[in-house]
């Protein structure tokens, strides 16, 4: 399975912060937005992973993440050039796609939980349809919602609903087969102008090929898209990670953790980064590990 990670946006309620700088790479706390949707994808065992962003900031990922071969990943990149809606995703990556089967994050998704790497492990292995997850949010109409049966079956799914059938939000990370691409070719701008996910669902839902994963109280889904949800999120990430002395997102971390690199390499890229924290944190990982 391959990933994509779309970084690109408006960022228009993080405006002025978003004026020169694409939002995920600001920082949640202690590493920039992206490092937390590239690492939820690693541990989804995604190692080939397309970065879409506008024209302007795709030199500053390439920059800051270049061709992944350091961390056993191997990273594409390409340009949207205008935010188009996010089904817009699998037009762009059809290529980088190829005949697999894809998994989409959005680039200012976090996710932290027990249990999160099995269930994206899962995940990755669908053969046919698509795959969303479903949260229990306080404020299903700032989101995706969706309507389940007691069977768990999916009734309905409404963007950003007035009258929320449920609480149930749909988070930013999405799993499909490859007939995604030739779903999204079929779609047209919504009256907002954008190609819009949830159209994309509603036409696996009609093949009766969406499933939902309902993800527990256990897991945090956090979203850093306006100034309260950056500051909450960057407090969460300090809290678990004073409490715990482990960090949420260490990319470096992850791939080590994933077997994707080894413990010596691991350190090869702890000796190049500046001393601070973050790399005594990963020598850390390396000495008791
Ligand atoms: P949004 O948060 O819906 O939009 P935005 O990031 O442009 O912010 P704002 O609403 O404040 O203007 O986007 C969700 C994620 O998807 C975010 O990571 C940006 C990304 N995105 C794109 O990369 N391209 C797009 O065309 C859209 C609509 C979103």
């Amino acid at each position: 399975m391959k990933g994509i990670i779309l970084a690109g946006g408006k960022g228009t309620r993080l405006f002025p912060s978003t004026k020169i700088i694409s939002k995920q790479l600001i920082p949640v706390y202690d590493k920039p937005m992206i490092y937390y949707p590239m690492s939820t994808l690693m541990e989804a065992e995604i190692k080939e992973i397309l970065i879409i962003s506008d024209n302007r900031n795709l030199n500053f990922y390439k920059e800051l993440l270049g061709n992944g071969k350091e961390l056993g990943l191997s990273l594409k990149y390409k340009v949207q050039k205008e935010p188009n809606g996010i089904a817009e995703a699998f037009l762009i990556g059809e290529e980088f796609i190829g005949k697999d089967n894809v998994a989409l994050i959005l680039g200012d998704n976090i996710f932290y939980g027990q249990e999160l790497s099995k269930t994206l492990l899962e995940a990755s292995k669908i053969k046919k349809g698509a795959l969303i997850f479903g949260y229990w949010v306080a404020n299903p109409q700032d989101y995706g919602v969706i309507e389940i049966d007691k069977n768990g079956e999916i009734l309905s799914i409404e963007e950003k609903p007035q009258n929320p059938k449920s609480n149930y939000a749909i988070p930013g990370i999405y799993f499909y087969d490859n007939d995604v691409i030739e779903l999204a070719k079929r779609l047209t701008p919504s009256k907002r102008g954008e190609l819009e996910i949830t159209d994309l669902h509603k036409e696996y839902l009609k093949k009766k090929q969406l499933k939902v994963k309902l993800l527990g109280r256990g897991v945090a889904w956090l979203d850093s898209g306006t100034h309260d949800n950056l500051l909450e999120a960057s407090m969460f990430i300090k809290t678990i990670e004073k409490r715990q002395g482990l960090k949420i997102g260490c990319i470096e971390e992850t791939a080590y953790k994933m077997g994707f690199i080894s413990k010596k390499q691991l350190r090869k890229i702890a000796n190049t980064l500046p001393q601070n924290s973050y790399s005594n944190y990963i020598k850390r990982i390396i000495n008791i590990n």
